[in-house]
């Protein structure tokens, strides 16, 4: 079976499902296409954090209303080292701006609501997909469901299927520019029934590690530690667990953290990669599909909220004024954010980490570094302003 739409996107993640909504703001018909279930896509656990613009972008659209009733606003976040927390005072340091807890998989079920109800068809289940005539003016993404054969003729393809996904791989090797930074280290994350441990999250540097407090709700509390990438959730009982995070987070305040059942445990690897050809022919690459951060900072949902801003302009212009100015422009005023980004996150890692192999001076240097963001008003400014998140560019005009 054969099918048209304006813009085909491949992905329904965040950068698919708000580049879709945009996309319908504007009149612009668009289908999209998603390998997993979508009971799959709303259960999966990824980020927590939501920056300023980005908070502001899904009221924009309409889909921030359970976000507001359920998520936590954060006024603050905590770096903790050398037993002693050091607050960041977020609306003091940006201007009143602050970030919102609020679970990626939560986002993910306002948005695909808001895209199903407003009559843009979205595909769940879809299996081999290949992008095909990307350098002609009508560009197919072939795929199967069910079975069945299926075509999709469009515009444009909004590349969305994150890192894994087929979009950046359609763009022959030859033409790709890209930066690719693997870190020594991974996360372990769990999930755990338990009372928050503190009012906001902590980020602790400690001679065993990272490890990192952060939340969902009153009962359920999300928490990492920087591990070996290639060790297993197996090699850890909760016991050790438990024993690790209390070792980390040793302090001379007095607090300890609140244990509780462990109910979900995985690990992530840490990379900053950046994929600048963000455009070849008519296929747009966006979010995880063209650039991943390392975790510290949070910055990967949100930068993948500033490039579809960007892109659904493009579009729009595009469709309004029939002109490619636009969409020439994505990919440099895209990568000016990514970039941004990507730099911020790997400081904060860098800050915070303990990287194997490191000599002596390396961890004094990252003390020195702390020591500085929590004394110095200006570092403290710095780190607050990229953390709230720095303006979306374009986003009067959404
Ligand atoms: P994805 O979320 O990866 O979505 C891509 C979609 O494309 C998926 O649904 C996938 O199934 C689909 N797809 C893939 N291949 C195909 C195919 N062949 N055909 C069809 N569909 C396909 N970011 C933050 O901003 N704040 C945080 O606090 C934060 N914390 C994180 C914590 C963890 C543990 C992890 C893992 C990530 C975290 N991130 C955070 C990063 C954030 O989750 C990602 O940057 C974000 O999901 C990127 O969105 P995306 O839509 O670009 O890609
Ligand atoms: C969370 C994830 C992050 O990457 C981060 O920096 C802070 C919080 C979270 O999942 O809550």
């Amino acid at each position: 079976m054969h099918t048209t739409t304006q813009v085909g996107i491949i992905g329904a993640g965040p950068a698919g499902l708000l580049l879709a909504l945009l996309l319908h703001r504007k009149g612009i018909a668009c289908t999209v296409l998603e390998q997993r279930t979508r009971q799959d896509i709303e259960a999966t656990i990824k980020a927590g954090v939501l920056e300023h613009p980005t908070a502001e972008l899904l009221r924009q659209l309409g889909v921030g209303a359970r976000m507001d009733q359920e998520g936590f606003v954060h006024e603050g976040i905590e770096l903790a080292f050398g037993g002693r927390r050091h607050r960041i005072d977020l609306p003091e340091l940006t201007g009143g701006k602050t970030i919102t807890v609020y679970a990626q998989h939560e986002v993910i079920k306002d948005l695909v609501a808001a895209v199903l109800a407003n009559g843009t068809p979205i595909e769940f289940g879809v299996s081999d997909v290949r992008l095909d005539g990307l350098e002609t003016a009508r560009p197919t993404i072939h795929y199967a469901h069910t079975g069945n054969a299926r075509s999709l003729g469009c515009d444009f393809i909004g590349g969305c299927d994150g890192f894994h996904g087929p979009s950046r791989q359609a763009i022959p090797a030859t033409l790709r520019q890209e930066h690719l930074k693997v870190y020594p280290c991974g996360w372990f994350g769990i999930l755990c029934e338990a009372p928050p441990s503190s009012k906001e999250l902590i980020y602790a540097q400690s001679d065993r590690g990272f490890a990192l407090l952060s939340t969902r709700s009153q009962s359920i509390q999300r928490l990492y530690f920087q591990c070996d990438p290639s060790d297993h959730v197996d090699n850890w009982s909760d016991d050790r667990i438990w024993a690790e995070f209390q070792a980390r987070l040793a302090n001379t305040e007095g607090w300890q953290v609140q244990e509780g059942r462990i109910f979900q445990k995985g690990i992530i690897a840490m990379r900053s990669f950046i994929c600048e050809t963000l455009r070849h022919g008519r296929l747009f690459l966006a979010g995880d599909s063209a650039h991943i951060v390392p975790p510290t900072g949070a910055k990967g949902l949100n930068l993948a909220a500033g490039d579809v801003v960007l892109l659904a302009n493009a579009l729009a212009r595009y469709y309004r004024d029939d002109t490619e100015a636009g969409l020439n422009e994505y990919p440099e005023r895209a990568l000016r954010r990514i970039w941004r980004g990507e730099h911020f996150s790997w400081w904060m890692t860098q800050m915070l980490h303990d990287m194997e192999g490191e000599d002596s001076i390396t961890r004094r240097f990252r003390r020195a570094q702390l020591d500085y963001v929590v004394s110095s008003r200006a570092a403290s400014t710095a780190l607050a302003e990229n953390y709230v998140g720095l303006p979306f560019e374009g986003i009067e005009q959404i």
